[in-house]
């Protein structure tokens, strides 16, 4: 039998990362050491108390069932955690949960657009942010970040007509892949634009956790006027490394909450009770851990920008999230070319920047995974390799 797929199904291309993974294979099975700086998978583990949360609620055979909504305690355990680590107060019905940000991101269109509706992402951006509306047929425009203006949107450079035209924005600082953050002004600057064009904004916040240089990391719903245009997503994966569990939230503005909610009450039956447990003990614990693993970022950031930079690889220190974001070498033009390249040569495994949209073009992005003398053996290797010189001559 022949089988017909969708045309949507066909417009989505297998991710650059099983690419990278199989070469990785082939490096591995020629005995070859490999440097993953690829995947956004923390090697950090969760901190004890989470695990012993999620152990005990195994054994209550209770917490097998379907959950349909969130626990009271878990909504409690999130308010509480907003006030303290933001200063946000939020209602019960403008906080729930989520498989993961990624699952939010992939299926909020749903609740807030139609086909043809306009919707503005970043360029370059996190893939979902515009594969999600894309899945219900809307038309994609993309707002560009440049490294001139801090990768930060300039609304100038969104053609009025489009803004008039636009549902939502997705908006998501400190930003994966570009590492930068945004401060106080530039939020002012988004709520009025938002509010003057009538656009529901989309926060991602997956890194909040991760910035750098002394900053504190915000929440977009502690902006005046910020809950009345939009929303923010929270993921617990990257601050309590909890990848794998799946659980984020999606808090702020309750019509969005409550519609978003409806169209998700019909697509799944509620977040695990198992997950709901493990994270009213990430949210309630113990914080210092979070802290302390993003000054381990910290370092890792400092050995890899700074040792690239002393072996001659112009690398500015990454601002904030678990990645660092590469103009590629002198000489080199192509990210997937030079991504192989540096493989072959080096058994570094970077994401090329083209894989998030063609402004990342030119860039690659690498991931804060390993621990700080493996970066500093994988900068060695990168001098040893010839591979900086190599371009240079070109
Ligand atoms: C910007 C951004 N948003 C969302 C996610 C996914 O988060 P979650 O694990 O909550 O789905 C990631 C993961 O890398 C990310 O970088």
């Amino acid at each position: 039998m022949e089988f017909q797929f969708s045309e949507r199904a066909q417009k989505i291309e297998e991710g650059i990362f099983s690419i990278l993974d199989h070469k990785k294979s082939e490096l591995m099975a020629a005995g070859r050491k490999v440097y993953n700086f690829s995947v956004g998978t923390p090697d950090f583990q969760p901190q004890p108390h989470i695990m012993k949360a999620m152990s005990e609620a195994a054994l209550d055979p209770e917490n097998y069932k379907y959950a349909i909504t969130d626990r009271e305690e878990l909504l409690a355990a999130m308010r509480n955690f907003y006030q303290n680590r933001f200063g946000v107060e939020l209602a019960r019905d403008e906080i729930m949960s989520l498989y993961g940000s990624q699952e939010g991101m992939a299926h909020i269109a749903i609740a807030l657009c139609d086909p043809g509706d306009v919707v503005l992402v970043p360029n370059p951006g996190y893939p979902v942010f515009s594969l999600g509306p894309e899945l219900v047929g809307a038309q994609i425009e993309t707002y560009p970040l440049y490294a001139e203006n801090q990768f930060l949107p300039d609304f100038s450079d969104i053609p009025e007509e489009t803004a008039r035209k636009a549902r939502f924005m997705i908006v998501s600082y400190p930003a994966n892949p570009v590492c930068s953050v945004a401060d106080g002004t530039f939020y002012e600057k988004l709520i009025a634009f938002a509010r003057k064009y009538e656009i529901i904004v989309l926060h991602d916040n997956a890194y909040s956790d991760i910035i750098y240089g002394g900053r504190e990391g915000q929440s977009f719903l502690s902006y005046p006027g910020a809950r009345e245009v939009g929303i923010e997503f929270y993921s617990l994966s990257k601050s309590y490394n909890m990848t794998g569990l799946r659980i984020s939230f999606a808090v702020g503005n309750r019509e969005i909450i409550r519609e978003f909610r409806k169209v998700r009450s019909q697509i799944d039956y509620g977040t695990s009770l198992l997950v709901q447990k493990s994270a009213v003990a990430a949210l309630t614990g113990p914080q210092e851990a979070v802290r302390e693993q993003c000054r381990e970022y910290e370092k890792r950031n400092q050995a890899l920008c700074g040792g690239l930079r002393s072996i001659g690889w112009n690398v500015p220190d990454s601002q904030g999230t678990m990645f660092v974001w590469a103009p590629l070498p002198d000489g080199y033009k192509n990210s997937e070319a030079f991504t192989l390249e540096l493989m072959e040569k080096t058994g570094m495994i970077v994401t090329p920047g083209s894989a998030f949209g063609d402004l990342g073009e030119g860039y690659v992005r690498m991931a804060l995974v390993l621990p700080v003398p493996v970066i500093e053996e994988a900068v060695e290797k990168i001098k040893e390799s010839g591979i900086l010189a190599a371009g240079e001559k070109r």
